[in-house]
């Protein structure tokens, strides 16, 4: 029997560089050796987004996103996580195993504070909801970006207290990181992120990706452009990059250039494939993953609840 692999991405935005390198990219390489499951974290999304046609629009891109990108439906169960209940009833019994210390020791929710930003609870608990969508399906692999690593641990120490409460029930999942690619930068050198505004758009236009490349930033004082070139070693290999930087030193608009080129030639097959894909198509592949995540999250719950004893069979 194959391992079981899951992975998650927010509905809470549009795809950049970022997501693809770190998440998406590792995901297909290896989805195909596992028991592979994708899941659009829509009500994570909801911690930060009140509107519910952007809620909507995005759940659609993202999944298009994933299904020009290459994810094939027969093979992944993609799904959406507000479609499968059990998933925020898991979380529930979760966040009444842990304490408020713990969770107030989440990144996301202390950038949130720290910037003196007013934190929701969703946010707070965020991690037990995350931890329900990885447990309910036995998963062993989470493909993620470093970012992540700090919520894997907090899925296995919501196993590991469910366990110790009531009996093995879950097992503990590893994440899995690409290191050598394991922050890809932005624009401005710190971690891509749309948070940041210093994204490349994975499917924008080449016009809105040329002008994300012309804004990285660069250091006017050396000849190596180090910021486009970490990006750009993402799209070429590095041997061949350093002769190309090597005579073009210091022509930092020739090598941008260079770079978006590059950038099309990987995204524009893919671009493509993704304006043939419709809403309707997005609608059938839902409902047909929704029907196989949901066996399983519902037999796992049948279990967790005759474990809490809140079932009476
Ligand atoms: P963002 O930081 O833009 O909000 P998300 O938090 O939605 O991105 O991340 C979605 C997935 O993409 C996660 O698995 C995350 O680890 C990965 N990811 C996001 N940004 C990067 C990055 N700069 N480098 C590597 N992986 C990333
Ligand atoms: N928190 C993840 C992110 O922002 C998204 C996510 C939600 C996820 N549930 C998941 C990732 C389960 C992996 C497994 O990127």
């Amino acid at each position: 029997m194959k391992k079981r692999l899951l992975t998650g991405i927010q509905s809470s935005g549009t795809l950049h560089i970022g997501n693809y390198f770190g998440a998406i990219k590792p995901f297909l390489e290896i989805s195909e050796d596992y028991d592979s499951m994708l899941m659009v974290a829509d009500y994570h999304a909801l911690t930060s987004l009140r509107d519910p046609a952007a809620m909507r629009a995005n759940i659609m891109h993202v999944v298009k996103d994933y299904l020009a990108l290459g994810v094939n439906p027969s093979q992944v169960v993609i799904f959406k996580q507000s479609d499968v209940p059990a998933h925020t009833e898991l979380a529930w019994i979760f966040n009444c195993l842990v304490t408020v210390p713990f969770l107030q020791q989440a990144h996301a929710y202390k950038d949130k504070v720290a910037k003196g930003l007013e934190a929701n609870a969703g946010l707070f608990t965020y991690p037990m909801l995350m931890a329900a969508d990885i447990l309910l399906y036995d998963t062993d692999v989470v493909p993620v970006g470093a970012d992540q690593k700090q919520h894997i641990e907090y899925a296995r120490e919501a196993a590991m207290k469910f366990n110790n409460a009531f009996g093995t029930t879950f097992k503990e999942p590893q994440e899995l990181i690409m290191e050598s690619i394991a922050t890809i930068p932005g624009t401005d050198g710190k971690k891509m992120s749309k948070s940041y505004g210093n994204t490349i758009p994975l499917f924008g236009t080449k016009d809105e990706i040329a002008s994300a490349v012309m804004g990285i930033v660069t250091d006017s004082t050396g000849d190596f452009p180090h910021h486009v070139h970490a990006i750009h070693k993402l799209f070429q290999a590095d041997g061949d990059l350093i002769p190309l930087y090597e005579e073009h030193k210091g022509k930092y608009k020739h090598l941008k250039e260079a770079l978006i080129e590059d950038i099309e030639r990987i995204i524009a097959p893919m671009r493509e494939i993704r304006t043939h894909i419709t809403d309707a198509d997005v609608k059938t592949v839902l409902e047909e993953g929704v029907l196989r995540a949901r066996a399983q999250a519902d037999a796992k719950m049948q279990v967790v609840r005759e474990r809490v004893g809140v079932s009476l069979a």
